[in-house]
């Protein structure tokens, strides 16, 4: 548990429930650390794994938004400690996150390991990368070959995270994940269906 995060989680109405229900003496006193966090090399690998996350952000009228965001694994990358980016490849053409995050640059990530069930929560404030930075990053990113286009590069400054437990997290596998257990039963398949084929034709002869 990063203290860090309910710092920032944990607002007056929170804590207010905690109380209510018992918990308020589990959590670590109200601003007792303001360091904000940097990512170890658990959370870095685990984010560089990633195929998509989750990312809510807050609109000027003060409905959270939430929207999924895929791409190639480690589409999401970490620069440093405190700081990851993504290429914002153009979509649904509505600009829901990027307008909100006009209005407000704090945003929070939730990234999924299915396979794994684990998961990873971030808090977040949210930039625009300048031009140079932009144009740099585009073409470290190129090799990745995803046919997408980028509107734009999003800075992302990790303010806090937090782990959550596998609780109630079905395991998933991709196609990719099951392909390499598939494979030798539909080889072994198609092996079987060709003696099945010869011997019925040996029975006919
Ligand atoms: C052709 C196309 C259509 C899409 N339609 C939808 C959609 O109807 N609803 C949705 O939530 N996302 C849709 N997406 C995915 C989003 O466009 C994408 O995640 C984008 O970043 C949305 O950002 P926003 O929700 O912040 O506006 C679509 C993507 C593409 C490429």
């Amino acid at each position: 548990m990063s203290y860090n995060f309910l710092n920032i989680a944990a607002t007056p109405d929170v804590r207010a429930v905690q109380a209510e229900m018992g918990t308020a003496g589990m959590w670590p006193e109200p601003g007792k650390v303001v360091e904000p966090s940097a990512l170890g090399p658990h959370e870095k690998d685990f984010i560089s794994e990633r195929d998509s996350f989750y990312m809510a952000t807050v609109s000027e009228t003060g409905w959270p938004y939430v929207q999924h965001r895929g791409g190639p694994m480690g589409f999401l990358h970490v620069l440093d400690d405190q700081t990851l980016a993504f290429a914002d490849f153009r979509g649904n053409l509505q600009y829901i996150t990027a307008g909100n995050l006009r209005g407000s640059d704090r945003a929070c990530l939730f990234l999924m390991d299915y396979t794994r069930r684990r998961r990873l929560k971030i808090y977040a404030t949210v930039s625009l990368a300048g031009a140079d930075e932009s144009l740099a990053l585009k073409e470290k990113w190129a090799a990745e070959n995803y046919r997408a286009v980028t509107e734009r590069i999003y800075l992302l400054n990790v303010v806090a995270f937090d782990w959550n437990c596998p609780q109630h997290i079905v395991p998933r596998y991709t196609f990719e994940q099951l392909k390499a257990h598939i494979e030798p039963v539909m080889q072994r398949l198609e092996e079987l269906e060709a003696e099945n084929a010869a011997l019925r034709q040996r029975l006919q002869e």
